[in-house]
Order: structure tokens, then C-alpha cells, then sequence
């Protein structure tokens, strides 16, 4: 089996790299590394191809797919706040780029799984969110809201490109995923909480905190994400992967001194002091994973404390 993985080099793109020589796969990792690093893939730099280029490339995207059975993509500019940053050049990732992604394998009928986001619900205050439910965004002017935006168009593109090209596509929306090797440098909450108690610093929260998510480790996504790819029946579908058990980002917090055993007490921003005024989160973001869980044998099995133990381990040994 031939594997052709966009963003490979990334936080979840290199665990899949990981898993899949598990399996006996020949590995391709196409990545800017813009956000990832070559680090996450260091490891098995001789086990893998790695070429270094960008998505948006169509020559190299079609040379790549017509070599592979099977492509992974999850190349994408994401993060909260480098969304706010690199606002154009994001939008052109997600879109272009998965735009190229999706012609390259709908040209050689390639199996493709792509990797979309909760954050395609928006605010829709109807939780737990199931796969069928409306998006509600707020105003485009709201730049974090084209995140969600882009991941729509794709997920829509995909969808007609099955529809009238028959491309064998499974969309899966991933709810926030977390563990090693992912990085805090972006507004990603947990390893940016462990990283600082581990420093014994000021946990800071935007907001009150009593938001509240439900995390999934990537080992988790990886299996779910594997599973699907081996799933005739998913082709042309679309499934939410989370894990279970909400928690508010105080639990969260409080959760991460407790197990890191640190010294950090907890600071709070206004969201309006951490991000452009009128930056809109949501309260909660819950996945409903029984169209998953029923569709393939696949359950989330790492717990919070798996989660937050293993970021933990990793940020040690990298410091
Ligand atoms: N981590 C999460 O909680 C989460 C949640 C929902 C969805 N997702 C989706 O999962 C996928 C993987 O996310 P991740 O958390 O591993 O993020 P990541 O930033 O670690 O990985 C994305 C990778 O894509 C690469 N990349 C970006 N633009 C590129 C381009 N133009 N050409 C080639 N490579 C490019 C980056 O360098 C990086 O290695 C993304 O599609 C993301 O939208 C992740």
C-alpha cells in the first residue's frame, strides 16, 4: 500500500507517517513545514519519502497522487491565531490548495480521506453537533470564521466531485485533537497550559473559562482515520471524530496542574486583550460520534489524563 500523506510533517500528519509504517505502508510526506517540522519525522527520515513543496503545486500534486493508492490530506493552515495572522495566505492553503489536492485525485481515482474541523459547525449552540447540522458563522469580517469557511468549500467540493466524478472520498471533521508533537505556538490550549506548568508559570485562560470542549488524543484520530481510509462502505460520507467527555477549560486548567504536579496558578484574559476586537468563540463544542463509532469498530480509549500526561512527557523530553 502506497500512502501519500499532505502536511506529514505535522502534528497529526506525522503520527499517521508513524501508524502506517506500523502497518507495512510505503510512506510519502509532501510539506512545506510551515507549521510542521522536520523534527516530527525525524525519526523515520529513512523509512519514509519526504518531499519538501506545496499542495498548491498541481504538477507535483499529480505526479504524487498517480503514485499513490491512498492520500491522506492534511495539509492546512490552521490555529487560531495564525489564522488571524496569515488571514490570505490561510484561505489560499485551505482552499487552492485543497482544491489541487482533490482534482490530482479525482484525475487518477485515487482514494482520498480529507481532513476537515468541528469548527465547520460555527457557533451552533445545538450540541452534541452531529454530522447533518447547520454551520452557523458569524460576519466574514470576523476573519476567524473563513477557517470555517474554507473547510466548507472543500468539503463541498469533495462531496460534488464524488457526486459527479465518482471520487472516493471520505470527509472526516476532526473536534480538538490533541498529543505529542503538537504545538502550542498557534492557540492550541492544552500544550500551551502543560508548557507553561511545566515552567511553573501563570496558566492563562481567555475568557471566564467556563467554555468547555471534549478532547481526543491523536493516537485515537490516527486508528479512526486509518479505519475509515479502509472502509468501502464510508466512501462519499462524512463523519465527526472527537473523543468523550466534556470538561470546561477551568477543569481543563486545574486538570493539567494536578497532573504535571505544578506550581502554576491560573491568570484570565479578556478574549478582547488575546485576540482583535470582536473575536467570537464558542461556549461549547461537543462531536457526536455515533455515526463513527457505529460505522467502523472504533471507540476513543485514551483518556484526559493520557492526554495530558503525554504532552507532558514530550514537551519534557524536547526541552
Ligand atoms: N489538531 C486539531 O485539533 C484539528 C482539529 C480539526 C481539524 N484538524 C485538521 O487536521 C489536519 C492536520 O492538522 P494538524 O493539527 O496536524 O496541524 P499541523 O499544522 O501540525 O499540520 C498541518 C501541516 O500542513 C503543512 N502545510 C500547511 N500548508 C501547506 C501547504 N500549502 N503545502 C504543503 N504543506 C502545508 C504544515 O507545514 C503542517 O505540517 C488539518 O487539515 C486540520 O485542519 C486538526
Amino acid at each position: 500500500m502506497k500512502v501519500l500523506i499532505t502536511g506529514g510533517g505535522g502534528f497529526i500528519g506525522s503520527h499517521l507517517c508513524d501508524a502506517l509504517l506500523r502497518d507495512g505502508a510505503q510512506v510519502t510526506v509532501i510539506d512545506n513545514f510551515s507549521t510542521g517540522s522536520p523534527k516530527n519525522i525525524a525519526h523515520i527520515t529513512n523509512e519514509i519519502e519526504i518531499i519538501s513543496g506545496d499542495i498548491r503545486d498541481v504538477a507535483l500534486m499529480e505526479s504524487l497522487t498517480q503514485k499513490a493508492d491512498l492520500v491522506l490530506h492534511m495539509a492546512a493552515a490552521l490555529g487560531v491565531s495564525r489564522i488571524l495572522e496569515n488571514t490570505l495566505e490561510s484561505i489560499s492553503t485551505n482552499i487552492t490548495g485543497s482544491e489541487v489536492v482533490l482534482n490530482a485525485a479525482t484525475k487518477f481515482n485515487t482514494r482520498l480521506i480529507i481532513a476537515s474541523t468541528s469548527e465547520i459547525y460555527g457557533k451552533n449552540p445545538a450540541q452534541p453537533l452531529s454530522e447533518g447540522d447547520d454551520r452557523v458563522v458569524g460576519s466574514p469580517q470576523k476573519l476567524r470564521w473563513s477557517y470555517s469557511d474554507a473547510k466548507a468549500i472543500e468539503e463541498a467540493m469533495a462531496f460534488a466531485l464524488h457526486q459527479d466524478n465518482q471520487l472516493p472520498v471520505t470527509t472526516v471533521r476532526l473536534f480538538n485533537t490533541v498529543g505529542p508533537r503538537q504545538t502550542g505556538q498557534y492557540g492550541m490550549v492544552v500544550p500551551r497550559f502543560v508548557a507553561s506548568a511545566l515552567k511553573n508559570d501563570a496558566i492563562t485562560i481567555y475568557g471566564t473559562g467556563d467554555q468547555s470542549r471534549v478532547f481526543c488524543h491523536v493516537y485515537d484520530a490516527v486508528r479512526g482515520i486509518l479505519l475509515l481510509a479502509k472502509t468501502e462502505a464510508a466512501i462519499g460520507d462524512v463523519y465527526n471524530l472527537g473523543g468523550r467527555g466534556e470538561i470546561t477549560i477551568n477543569e481543563l486548567a486545574n486538570n493539567v496542574v494536578r497532573i504535571t504536579d505544578s506550581k502554576s496558578k491560573l491568570s484570565y484574559t479578556a478574549y478582547d486583550d488575546a485576540y482583535p476586537i470582536g473575536f467570537e468563540d464558542m461556549q461549547r463544542r461537543v462531536p457526536n460520534i455515533s455515526k463513527i463509532t457505529s460505522a467502523i469498530d472504533w471507540q476513543p480509549e485514551h483518556s484526559l489524563e493520557d492526554i495530558i500526561s503525554d504532552v507532558a512527557d514530550y514537551l519534557r523530553e524536547k526541552s
